[in-house]
């Protein structure tokens, strides 16, 4: 397929240009930094700041592609915005050019974070049991407020599009080889699921691609 990767720098991005140039796929890599890019991918590079991205300066970068994935987000607590504003972007480029199938990175607490359209979300996720529900959630929703409000309008800017949009919601990434083997939920997070590798993530999100029932759905992942 021909395939648009923006923040192919990131821990996931690298992986996704990784495992999208081996499978044979045509990829255009967005990135602001092209010297972070590992060596080895044969892929087309555009360069762009996601936090202030020119309107139409996408374009070209998503022109003529079957497929958008995205695995964009704030480097630190003050970048926090990226996600969503870089999101708004990318789905303007895609409209502008015909464009319908994206598939990003989001987080698993995400379901219950207020967003500007959904300011009382369910307390708790359905794939959350007790430790996540009342011994970890509260503590890092508190710690990456800003990183999960950018997460959950990010997801909003999706959910107000026309487009056939996959948002992944892994728990704790880790950076652990790539396995294919890991457990998805439609709609909540993954029973027990506490990690998952950056590699699989990357893996889950290409087999996405052409998955028609992914559609305008959130996906739980975890080992
Ligand atoms: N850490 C966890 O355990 C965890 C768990 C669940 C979900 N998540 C979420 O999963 C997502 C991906 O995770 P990750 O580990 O792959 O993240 P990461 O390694 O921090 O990668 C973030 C990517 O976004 C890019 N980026 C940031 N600001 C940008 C800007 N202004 N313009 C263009 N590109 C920009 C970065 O580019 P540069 O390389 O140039 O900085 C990098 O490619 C993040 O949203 C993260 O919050 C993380």
């Amino acid at each position: 397929m021909k395939l648009t990767i923006f923040a192919a720098t990131g821990g996931i991005g690298r992986q996704l240009l990784e495992q999208a140039v081996a499978a044979g796929h045509d990829v255009t890599a967005v990135v602001r930094n092209p010297q972070s890019l590992p060596s080895t991918p044969a892929c087309v590079v555009v360069i762009a700041d996601l936090a202030a991205a020119a309107p139409g300066a996408l374009q070209s970068a998503v022109s003529g592609a079957e497929a958008v994935l995205s695995a964009l987000g704030a480097r630190t607590k003050a970048d926090a915005g990226v996600a969503w504003k870089g999101t708004k972007a990318i789905t303007e480029a895609m409209q502008a050019s015909g464009v319908r199938r994206i598939v990003v990175v989001s987080a698993a607490p995400i379901g219950t974070v207020p967003s500007p359209s959904r300011p009382h979300p369910p307390k708790d996720d359905p794939g959350d049991g007790f430790f996540m529900r009342h011994l970890a959630n509260p503590v890092v929703k508190a710690a990456l407020r800003e990183h999960y409000a950018d997460l959950a309008r990010m997801e909003e800017v999706l959910g107000d599009s026309d487009l056939d949009w996959t948002v992944v919601r892994p728990p704790r990434l880790t950076d652990k080889p790539v396995t294919g083997t890991y457990r998805t939920a439609y709609g909540q997070n993954v029973r027990r699921g506490v990690f998952v590798s950056r590699a699989d993530v990357a893996h889950y999100m290409l087999r996405a691609l052409d998955q028609p029932e992914t559609f305008r759905r959130t996906v739980g992942i975890a080992n």
